[in-house]
């Protein structure tokens, strides 16, 4: 026992408890503290709790349109305790798991407020308990960002933790900052029969996706009868009893809109304000904890992984990085990869990427760049989605694929695919040359190849 590695991970969210897995499969005694849910924000405020929420939103997509398939549907009731109840349930079923797993690999979990005494010991708050670790992996997470304007602390601005503990739904939200969440919040209320208004501060939604698609999916929300301001600065909010007006500006014009909430999703920072980093000196920069590409910090011996680093805020980047920090701590010599980091977005359509988008392609040279329009794609017209495309960018000298960016049905699960080719180096050859399943979506990904090595056949 005496000779295992002792690892103490800081945070049980999707950063830390896959790292605490694996380094308990490899043989190390490892000890994790959690200060609030396993899992996290991914489990318990970010990923899970919104796509539950979204799949009630799917659920009333396919009422609306079921004359479309010849059924007659007599109307339907939004319950929203019932939909928010719902979204409960996953989430409790996936933290009750994350704590069987962590207890079958006999991680010993502490709940509480981890701190640092030294560089390889750690205090809980609550309790005063002292641990001490060979290593310690910090992966403490990230918090909602805010805006320092003039009634950001009003009781009816929410961040996206509050917009998921909410129990009753609002009759209409304006939504600041159009970014993942943003739209993902703004299509879920706009099934339930929120009014919803989006401020965004760029020219266009969704500002890191490729702007074609971008494009699709604002289309598509001002559809489904979101209202879209871009461009707009907000400069304050003022609340009322039982609203509360946002005021923005738009090039010199200033307009308001009024709403009985007002969503804030600006982004996310990382968040090691109660760890205390400071009396070891590890060092950190605009915010996020620094790293070298092994996920060790300035300070030997401690390791930092997930969102608190910065960079990309995804959590299957978080657990990669976290299990490529106990590799490391474990005697591996492996470099952390961030070529095919893949991100999606959960609305109606659905919007997937990985690699370079055609903008940044463009920057670095030579390109070609395959399209394909899911009319052209049976299984979506079967689906009644065909609004949708496949972009394939490759590298015009050697063909390969730089980025493939994917918005219609089913676009999350497919870009795994892309994920794997672009591990592997495929070529746009590669890729038009794998025998895809009929029939499926993801025949757009092979024809959309295609149109750069020789044509697409499925349009003119
Ligand atoms: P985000 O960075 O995606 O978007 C924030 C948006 O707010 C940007 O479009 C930005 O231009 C805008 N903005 C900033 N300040 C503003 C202002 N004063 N007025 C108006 N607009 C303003 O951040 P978001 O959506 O909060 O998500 C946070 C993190 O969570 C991201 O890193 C995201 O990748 C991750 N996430 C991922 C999801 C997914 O993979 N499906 C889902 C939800 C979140």
């Amino acid at each position: 026992m005496a000779d295992k590695t002792r690892i103490t991970i800081i945070g049980g969210g999707v950063g830390g408890y896959p790292a605490a897995i694996r380094a308990a499969r490899m043989g190390a005694e490892v000890t994790l503290i959690e200060k609030d849910a396993l899992g996290g924000t991914c489990l318990n405020w970010g990923c899970i709790p919104t796509k539950a929420l979204l799949q009630s939103a799917n659920v009333i997509q396919t009422m609306r349109e079921s004359d479309t398939f010849g059924i007659k549907c007599k109307g339907y009731e939004v319950d929203f305790g019932a939909v928010m109840a719902r979204k409960n349930t996953v989430v409790a079923q996936l933290t009750r798991g994350v704590g069987a797993l962590l207890k079958a690999k006999k991680v010993k979990v502490i709940p509480g407020t981890a701190s640092f005494v030294d560089p390889k010991t750690v205090q809980v708050n609550e309790t005063g308990e002292k641990v001490q670790g060979d290593a310690i992996l910090i992966a403490s997470g990230s918090v909602p960002g805010r805006i320092p304007i003039e009634g950001i602390d009003s009781p009816d601005v929410m961040d996206s933790n509050q917009v998921l503990a909410m129990k009753t739904l609002p009759k209409s939200v304006v939504v600041i900052g159009g970014g993942v969440i943003g739209v993902e919040f703004a299509q879920f209320l706009i099934a339930m029969g929120t009014e919803v208004t989006i401020i965004e501060m760029l020219p266009g939604l969704v500002p890191g996706v490729d702007k074609e698609l971008a494009a699709i999916l604002q289309k598509r929300l001002s559809a489904a009868g979101v209202k879209v301001v871009t461009g707009a600065a907000v400069k304050g909010i003022a609340h009322k009893k039982t609203e509360n007006t946002v005021t923005y500006s738009i090039g010199d014009k200033t307009e308001t809109i009024t709403a009985e909430k007002v969503f804030l999703t600006v982004g996310r920072k990382p968040d090691f304000s109660l760890l205390n980093i400071e009396k070891i000196g590890v060092k950190h920069e605009r915010g996020a904890i620094v790293v070298n590409e092994y996920m060790e910090t300035n300070v030997p011996g401690i390791w930092a992984a997930g969102d608190v680093v910065g960079g990309i805020m995804l959590a299957h980047l978080a657990s990669a990085e976290g299990e490529c920090a106990v590799r490391n701590i474990l005697g591996h010599r492996e470099a952390m990869s961030y070529k095919a980091i893949p991100s999606c977005i959960y609305t109606t359509p659905e919007v997937a990427s990985v690699g370079l988008t055609e903008e940044k392609a463009k920057e670095r040279g030579e390109i070609q760049v395959g399209r394909f329009p899911l009319r052209g794609n049976g299984k979506a017209l079967v689906l009644n989605e065909t609004e949708g495309l496949v972009k394939v960018i490759s590298d015009k000298k050697y063909g390969e694929v730089l980025g493939v960016h994917i918005i219609g049905p089913h676009a999350t699960d497919m870009i795994a695919e892309a994920v794997l080719g672009m591990t592997l180096e495929m070529t746009a050859e590669d890729l038009a040359g794998a025998i895809h399943p009929h029939p499926t979506v993801s025949e757009a990904i092979m024809e959309a190849a295609m149109t750069i090595t020789g044509g697409a056949i499925h349009m003119p």
